[in-house]
């Protein structure tokens, strides 16, 4: 198995690019069916969730070239309208595919993509903002078929701002009939990007960003080329380290406004940060303010993919330190996991108590999670010792490479392949 061998206590200095967003580009790539010609997508992370949505865009029938991190889309021939179980089993937000495919195809099947290391991951959302849309949805044996009857200008309410509704939403009525407004739109930077380039394609969709998204249905789609949006969570995840291990380190391609709720927390943990365009430059302060209480909440509230990383900066500061987490049910386990290098946490339901420690100490852990991993990372840096991360496959899920990164910022890292 391999893992992650991280010597702690090196300071991090330097600067950083940034790698594309995972959250973006995995909803963008499945709208490129709704084009029946050629996608070009600049600032393709390489990711193995991106690796599975290239094997899905190949089932489905399309043509897909990579050249670094540019993938060019040729999705003239959609030879198939579902996804085989084998695929959804490999990444649950395949779900993202349905309004495409149902778009492009007037119909659609998957399996439920189940839950994962978060909990359950209900699809509810999703199903009843298509019926609503007129889609026929029928539900049998874990297998859902969808068929598009008659498409009705309608509004549809979110009981909750799910980003992958939203998108599914989005990708469903851009290239149908009639006129579709989301209420209670999720507002995350990535359906922004989704809307960039939607309308880059043709589409005629405003709101994104806000909590109002109108969609204009059009015939076609045309050819376009668009540059995916930096990743904020892989942003987080260098600044968290650069705090707990100390240092000071200058990340570039990012887009800061995109993460200021983590950097108004770090900065108040006692980080200096100063901001630019397209750059976010942070020093970590001697000691690390505790934070009476952060609450995961949806954009531009403080991101849960970014909880168990501050998590990982706050089991090291001067004071005890609340989190509740809002979004999902289990995404606490880090907890478990940093308790074996010395922190001191205690999880009730969706609060978790920290009460700094002077340090941590290196030991063998197991992510629990694509951001459990980043958490473990950083808090391995911090650690007196040696730490061994194992369960490196879910890091790869976000991250293009954990290890290079910050390797390339000074510290003491590798990663064992055997
Ligand atoms: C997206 O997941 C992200 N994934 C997640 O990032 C992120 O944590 C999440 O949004 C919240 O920001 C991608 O974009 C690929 P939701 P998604 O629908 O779309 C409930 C990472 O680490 N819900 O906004 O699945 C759901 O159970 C990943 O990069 C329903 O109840 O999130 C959860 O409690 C992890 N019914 C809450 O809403 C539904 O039909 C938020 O889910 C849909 C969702």
């Amino acid at each position: 198995m391999d893992y992650i061998k991280i010597n702690g206590g090196n300071p991090l200095y330097g600067s950083l690019k940034v790698q594309g967003s995972k959250n973006a580009v995995l909803p963008t790539l499945a709208a490129t069916i709704l084009n029946r010609g050629t996608t070009v997508l600049h600032n393709c992370p390489n990711l193995s969730d991106v690796r599975v949505t290239i094997e899905i865009l190949k089932f489905l029938g399309c043509k897909i070239k990579r050249e670094s991190d540019t993938v060019i889309i040729d999705a003239k021939d959609i030879t198939n309208n579902y996804i085989p179980h084998d695929l959804m089993n490999k990444m649950r937000s395949s779900i993202i595919f349905m309004g495409a495919i149902i778009a492009r195809t007037g119909e659609a099947a998957m399996s439920f993509p189940g839950g994962c290391e978060l909990g359950p991951r209900p699809i509810d959302l999703h199903l009843k903002a298509l019926k609503t849309l007129g889609v026929d949805i029928k539900e049998s044996h874990g297998y859902i078929k969808c068929r598009l009857e008659q498409m009705v200008d309608n509004n549809v309410h979110l009981d909750f701002p799910s980003v992958g509704a939203t998108e599914n939403i989005m990708l469903f009525a851009s290239l149908s009939e009639g006129k579709t407004t989301i209420y209670n739109a999720a507002r995350e930077p990535e359906i922004e990007d989704l809307q960039c380039f939607l309308n880059e394609m043709g589409a005629k969709i405003n709101g994104a960003g806000s909590s109002t998204i109108e969609i204009e249905g059009v015939k076609s789609f045309h050819d376009c080329t668009h540059i995916v949006i930096p990743d904020r969570i892989a942003a987080s995840t260098y600044l968290c380290g650069a705090v707990a291990a100390g240092g000071e380190i200058e990340l570039e391609s990012v887009c800061p406004e995109h993460f200021s709720a983590v950097t108004s927390i770090l900065s108040e943990c006692g980080a200096k940060i100063e901001t630019g365009d397209n750059s976010a430059y942070i020093k970590a302060p001697e000691i690390i303010n505790k934070i009476d209480i952060i609450r995961t909440l949806p954009y531009p509230g403080f991101p849960t993919d970014a909880q168990s990383i501050m998590m990982s900066v706050l089991a090291l500061a001067n004071g005890t330190s609340i989190i509740k987490e809002n979004i999902f049910e289990q995404r606490f386990k880090t907890a478990g996991e940093l308790a074996k290098m010395g922190a001191d946490i205690s999880v009730d339901g969706k609060v978790a108590v920290i009460k700094g420690v002077k340090n941590l100490t290196g030991s063998t852990v197991y992510a629990c999670d694509l951001r459990s991993g980043a958490a473990l990372a950083v808090a391995a840096l911090a650690a007196n010792g040696t730490s061994k991360i194992f369960n490196t496959h879910f890091i790869d899920r976000g991250y293009e490479s954990l290890h290079s990164d910050f390797k390339k910022l000074g510290a003491d890292i590798e990663r064992i392949y055997q």
